[in-house]
């Protein structure tokens, strides 16, 4: 492991402020946003939800993330660009390191389900151009990609195995040539495009009327199931623990991806307004579109009821691949265009925050075990497609909900716990509130220290603990 005093030797490094804050916005908006986010919302009550998430947000989040790019922009100076040597440098247990391992490896399993989605998308892109959606509604399309079937594994199409087997060589091919450089470029162009077209789809969908084909209830509806804030998820654990979880989910924080991407930054670039800038853009996008793009939609066509019974049923993440096409078939020859626009912009999203989730496996394998980038990038793409098929064959159908639950939310709040107390209490608040302020932009309130140090372990902690008491699944 490197030590000793940060080397002047030449590192690759973020080129723009706004490079930067676009590549960790690419990280951060992915399928998250607008298709888990939805989903969470429909599967605890919408509006009850949306107050405890705003809540986790500002108490639980936003410190969680400074403290992710304070840790990876220090371990950076030592030459570490994943959790593992990072943590092992913020004191001195032996045992710290193992807290950044078990973070890479929730990563990993993440990864696994979340590049299988993301090759939904892809397929759905194909299918758009081809028309397929025009002859056969989405809603008996592919079953055994969205969980309206119990289907078994022998059923899985091979078109599925292929374009999941076509996303991780996609995957591996641009990890392997270098991460900063290419994301910063393709974030610029695609994050503009995804936020207009996705503010389109969300004005198009919310007027949608009765006299459109196949409407059944008002968008409005739905708009109002999501948006009413109500207290009653206040007072239900399950609730904190999936806003909780979601709110981690959608910043990237809670498996060592933050700190990979922090780690690639100067000595005294800022955090503060970056990380904070990059958060907010990120909560922007999930709550005002993801928020109002899909819920909205899929009440207008297969009413309120339906959509919350969909997503309990386990697939979640199907609701927009059943509805996104209804709403495109209805534009005639445009259908097809905005249909491979719209699932290929959400191929992007997805993408970039894949890589982001690659990233720090292959900087684990480079800096530690002096893994060359080509293999690492392939020894990632291998084990994605080994625990992908695994969760494949586990949750037929697509209806892995509850693995979901373990590694996407569950996983994530651990390993927030363990890593804001080891900052605060064992790496210290006092330094730790320095390293954050170094070079910053941004003046945070000073009461965030106590916030750090208290506040939010605690918080989590509560969380941790009511769930554990009455669990959610
Ligand atoms: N934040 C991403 C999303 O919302 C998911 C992600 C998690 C990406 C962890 C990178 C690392 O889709």
């Amino acid at each position: 492991m490197a030590s000793g005093p940060p080397s002047g030797a030449k590192k690759e490094q973020w080129g723009t402020r706004v490079g930067l804050v676009l590549a960790v916005a690419g990280n951060a908006v992915g399928l998250g946003n607008f298709l888990r986010f939805p989903a969470q919302a429909a599967q605890n009550g919408g509006g009850a939800f949306l107050v405890p998430y705003l809540i986790s947000f500002v108490l639980m989040g936003l410190p969680i993330l400074w403290v992710e790019w304070a840790i990876g922009r220090h371990g950076g100076q030592y030459g570490h660009h994943s959790s593992p040597g990072m943590f092992a440098r913020l004191g001195r247990s032996r045992w710290l390191k193992y807290v950044g391992v078990f973070g890479l490896f929730t990563n990993l399993t993440v990864a696994a389900y979340y590049c299988y989605i993301e090759s939904w998308t892809l397929a759905y892109v194909w299918h758009s151009l081809r028309g397929t959606f025009a002859a056969t509604p989405p809603t008996t399309f592919f079953p055994e990609y969205l969980g309206t079937t119990n289907a078994d594994i022998a059923a899985i199409p091979y078109e599925a195995a292929g374009f999941f087997l076509a996303t991780l060589t996609l995957n591996v091919w641009l990890l392997s040539r270098g991460l900063v450089r290419g994301v910063e470029l393709a974030a610029k162009i695609g994050m503009p495009l995804l936020l207009g077209f996705g503010a389109v789809l969300a004005i198009k969908g919310l007027f949608l009327g009765p006299g459109d084909p196949g409407v059944v209830e008002s968008p409005l509806v739905g708009l109002n199931f999501v948006w009413e804030p109500q207290a009653s998820g206040l007072f239900n654990p399950s609730t904190w623990l999936a806003a909780a979880g979601q709110v981690f989910f959608t910043l990237s924080v809670g498996m060592g991806s933050i700190h990979c991407y922090a780690a690639y930054l100067r000595e005294k670039d800022d955090i503060a307004l970056n990380a904070t800038t990059a958060g907010t853009v990120n909560e922007f996008v999930e709550v005002i579109l993801g928020g109002s793009i899909l819920i909205p939609i899929a009440t207008a066509y297969l009413g309120l009821a339906a959509v919350q019974a969909a997503t309990a049923g386990g697939s979640g993440f199907g609701l927009g691949f059943l509805t996104l096409p209804t709403l495109f078939n209805q534009w005639g020859w445009f259908g097809p265009v905005a249909g491979a626009m719209w699932f290929g912009l959400l191929f992007f999203a997805g993408i970039t925050s894949s890589l982001a989730m690659g990233q720090p496996v292959l900087a684990f394998l480079q800096d530690e075990f002096k893994v060359a980038r080509e293999r690492a990038a392939l020894g990632f793409g291998l084990a994605t497609l080994l625990l992908g098929g695994l969760v494949v064959v586990l949750y037929p159908g697509g209806t892995f909900d509850e693995f979901d639950f373990w590694t996407g939310t569950f996983s994530l709040i651990v390993f927030a716990l363990a890593e804001v107390l080891i900052f605060g209490w064992i790496f210290g608040i006092d330094r730790g509130w320095a390293e954050l302020n170094k070079g910053a932009d941004l003046r945070l309130p000073s009461f965030y220290k106590y916030v750090i140090k208290y506040v939010t372990p605690l918080f989590i902690l509560v969380v941790l603990l009511g769930a554990i008491v009455k669990p959610s699944v």
